[in-house]
C-alpha cells in the first residue's frame, strides 16, 4: 500500500544558466515511499542507500516537504515515509532535489492529487531551502517535469518545460569529494561585470535556440560559463584537465554539474558520450581520488 515515487538526478545551471536552467538524467535517482498512518504526524521509518542521513522528519528534506504540504492543506493526517537513495549526497547531481521531488510527488498521489505539478515544484523547493539555504528550482523542476526546464522567474515562479528537443547523451564524472552547495554558493561574487553578463545571456539565449532548432553547433558554441565556473572550479581538483579531455574526446560542451563536484559533458551520440566518459575518468586515474561515472540519455 506504499506509493513509490522515483525522481532522477539532474544537472543544474548547464554552464550559462546559473539558477535558471537544468535537465534530468534517467538515472541515478532516489525513491520515496509514502503511505497513510493512523498516528498523526510524519514518521520516516527507513533511510537506505547512503550512510549518515537523518530520519528526523524535521531535518530530512522529505519530511520537510511533506509537512509543508500537510500544513497548507490543514490536514492532521499521519504519514509514514521511507527514503531509498540511489545517488550520492553532496555530489552536484541534485541529490536533495531528487529526494524532495520524489517526496512531493508521492505525497501528492497519496492525498488524491490536491496539487498541480507546478505547485509540487514549489513544495520540492522547500526541501532545497532546507538542504542548502536557498530555494532554487533548477534541480527540482527538471526532477519533477523531466527534460530541460527553464526557470524564467522566481517571483512568482515561472517554470518553462522544454522537454527533450534533441537527442543528447550526458556523461557525468563524480569525484568522490563532498562539496556542500552552501559552500560553493558562499564563495560567489555578488556582482557581475557587464561584459561577462552580456556573454552569459548571449550564450543562454543561444543554448535555448540551439535546443529548439536542434542545432548542435549552436548548442556547443553556447555551453560556456565565464562567471561562475572560474570561481567554483578551484574547489574541484583537476577540473580544467577533465574539461579539456572531454572536449578533445568530442563532447559538445562540458561544465560543473550544479554546484559540483560532479562534472558533466554533453555529446550528440552514445558512442561519443562513452568515449568522453572514458577520457574524463582517465584524468583522475592516478589522482588518489575515487570517481564514479554515469552515462544517461538526456
Ligand atoms: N543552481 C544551483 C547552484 C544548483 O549552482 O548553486 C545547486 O545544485
Amino acid at each position: 500500500e506504499f506509493i513509490k515515487a522515483y525522481a532522477p538526478a539532474t544537472v543544474a545551471n548547464v554552464c550559462c544558466g546559473f539558477d535558471v536552467l537544468g535537465f534530468a538524467l534517467d538515472q541515478p535517482g532516489d525513491e520515496v515511499w509514502a503511505r497513510l498512518a493512523d498516528k498523526p504526524g510524519i514518521t520516516i521509518t527507513a533511510v537506505t542507500g547512503v550512510a549518515g542521513l537523518t530520519a528526523d522528519p524535521k531535518e530530512n528534506v522529505i519530511g520537510v516537504v511533506a509537512q509543508k504540504m500537510l500544513d497548507d492543506l490543514q490536514l492532521e493526517q499521519g504519514l509514514e515515509l521511507q527514503l531509498h537513495k540511489g545517488m550520492p549526497v553532496g555530489s552536484g547531481l541534485g541529490s536533495s532535489a531528487a529526494s524532495s521531488a520524489a517526496a512531493a510527488f508521492a505525497v501528492n498521489e497519496l492525498l488524491g492529487k490536491p496539487f498541480t505539478t507546478q505547485e509540487l515544484v514549489l513544495y520540492a523547493m522547500e526541501g532545497e531551502r532546507k538542504a542548502s539555504g536557498s530555494a532554487h528550482a533548477d534541480n527540482v523542476a527538471p526532477a519533477l517535469l523531466g527534460g530541460f526546464v527553464l526557470v524564467r522567474d522566481y517571483a512568482p515562479l515561472d517554470v518553462v518545460p522544454l522537454g527533450v528537443p534533441v537527442d543528447m547523451f550526458c556523461s557525468v564524472l563524480y569525484p568522490q569529494i563532498e562539496l556542500k552547495t552552501s559552500l560553493s554558493r558562499s564563495i560567489l561574487k555578488q556582482e557581475i561585470p557587464l561584459k561577462k553578463g552580456i556573454r552569459q545571456w548571449g550564450n543562454l539565449a543561444g543554448l535555448m535556440v540551439g535546443l529548439l532548432k536542434k542545432d548542435y553547433g549552436l548548442i556547443g558554441r553556447s555551453l560556456h560559463d565565464e562567471i561562475f565556473e572560474p570561481e567554483r572550479s578551484i574547489l574541484i581538483p583537476l577540473f580544467k584537465q577533465v574539461k579539456e579531455a572531454a572536449l578533445a574526446a568530442g563532447a559538445m560542451g562540458c561544465g560543473i554539474s550544479g554546484s559540483g563536484p560532479s562534472i558533466f559533458a554533453l555529446s550528440a551520440t552514445r558512442e561519443t558520450a562513452q568515449a568522453v566518459s572514458a577520457a574524463m575518468e582517465k584524468v583522475y586515474a592516478h589522482s588518489g581520488i575515487e570517481t564514479k561515472s554515469y552515462l544517461s540519455p538526456v
